[in-house]
């Protein structure tokens, strides 16, 4: 079993890969400055993963763009089993905010990108298997969304992750024996189906699934679905939801697959490849609840597309991973944290 660096783990999809990952037997070491979660998320992880778990998971609180921290996380491994592989979750990542701040999320999402991955090298620590968005294709021109579409995002968040991207494989072309994975992940919800741990978005939620599930717990009035006459079968925009389980999933396959074979650059979207609107995932909430979720439809996002879905063959055959989880898994299993925990990890 691996020694692992998981940067951001405490955060959404951090926290339900280290479960993943801590049941599968591998030691971790996680550095996370809690800027968007909570302490608590991984001493839950700790709790769900089983008797003797906790001795496999040390905790830095640090950040990422500060060399001495990380040091202090590759320091937390022991000197016999130094970190073999780098998952890197931690980032910023409301669209909103990073055309409001653009130096704060290219100091983070690139700025700690690139300390990350100096800090590995001076390690020699040269696996990672980072996080990255299908943000970077933009307004997709066709769909599904192949890996070979065209990169052009529309804004600060995307540029960023796209700029962390093409760092990776620059790495990859000056210097042999990097084994990197550029996961580009589709739109996570749901939660582990103990309703212990799940997403706890700060304020007001900027994504349909958190703000339907807030609506359901009485925390929001009413949802409001940005646009009704998409060209989409319901008027209403089109996604492709994968179970943050899945995703989860999806990074122990990509992890498996860099440390067995030899070096490479593997990207891949992790999706289903099957659309859902918005309205659909409004139905399939309101019957896993129960209750009524009130809506009114109002104008497009600024920014939005139509449809995204990706094409999920590669993932299929570069990783033999592919989604198992139902629309209505993630409702029930959203539902579960969300009912329990109606104010995240504060309540
Ligand atoms: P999240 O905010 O829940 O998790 C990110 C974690 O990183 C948090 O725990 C946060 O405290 C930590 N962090 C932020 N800045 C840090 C820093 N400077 N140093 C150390 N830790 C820091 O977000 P998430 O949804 O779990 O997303 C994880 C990654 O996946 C991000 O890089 C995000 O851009 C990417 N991603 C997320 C989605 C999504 O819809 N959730 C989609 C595509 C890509
Ligand atoms: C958004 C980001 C994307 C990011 C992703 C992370 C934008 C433009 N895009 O994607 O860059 O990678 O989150 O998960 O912000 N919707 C409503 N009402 C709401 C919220 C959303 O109708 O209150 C609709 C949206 O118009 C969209 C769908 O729900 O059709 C999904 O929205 P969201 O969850 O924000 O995800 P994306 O827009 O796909």
């Amino acid at each position: 079993m691996a020694q692992l660096l998981i940067t951001g783990g405490a955060g959404f999809i951090g926290s339900h890969t280290c479960l993943v990952l801590l049941a599968a037997g591998h030691h971790l070491v996680v550095i996370d400055n809690y800027d968007n979660s909570s302490p608590e998320s991984l001493r839950r992880v700790a709790e769900l993963a089983g008797p003797g778990a906790s001795g496999r998971l040390a905790v830095v609180e640090g950040d990422i763009r500060n060399a001495a921290d990380l040091e202090r996380a590759f320091a937390a491994a022991p000197a016999d089993q130094p970190i073999e592989g780098v998952i890197h979750f931690a980032g910023l990542k409301a669209v909103g905010e990073s055309v409001r701040d653009p130096l704060r999320y290219w100091d983070v999402n690139l700025s700690g990108s690139r300390q990350l991955l100096a800090s590995m090298q001076a390690h020699g620590c040269r696996t990672i298997v980072f996080s990255s968005s299908c943000t970077v294709y933009g307004l997709p021109e066709t769909v599904p969304i192949r890996e070979t579409a065209p990169i052009q995002p529309i804004n600060p968040y995307g540029h960023s992750k796209a700029a962390v991207e093409q760092l990776l494989a620059d790495l990859a072309t000056s210097e042999q024996g990097w084994r990197i994975a550029r996961l580009r992940y589709f739109n996570p919800v749901g939660a582990h189906p103990s309703g212990r741990i799940g997403e706890d978005p700060s304020g007001i939620p900027n994504n349909l699934f958190p703000f339907v599930s807030q609506v359901a717990v009485g925390r929001r009035e009413r949802l409001q679905v940005f646009g009704g006459d998409w060209p989409t079968p319901d008027g209403s925009g089109v996604r492709d939801y994968i179970h943050v389980m899945d995703l989860a999933e999806g990074h122990q396959a990509a992890l498996d697959k860099l440390m067995k074979e030899a070096p490479q650059l593997l990207t891949v979207n992790l999706g289903s490849g099957r659309g859902l609107s918005v309205l659909e995932v409004v139905r399939a909430f309101e019957s896993t609840c129960g209750r009524p979720i009130p809506y009114t439809i109002v104008e497009r996002r600024p920014g939005d597309a139509a449809i995204t879905v990706a094409d999920p063959a590669l993932a299929s055959e570069r990783l033999g991973w592919r989604t198992r989880r139902s629309l209505a898994e993630m409702c029930r299993d959203g539902w579960a944290w969300q009912n329990a925990n109606p104010t995240g990890y504060g309540g």
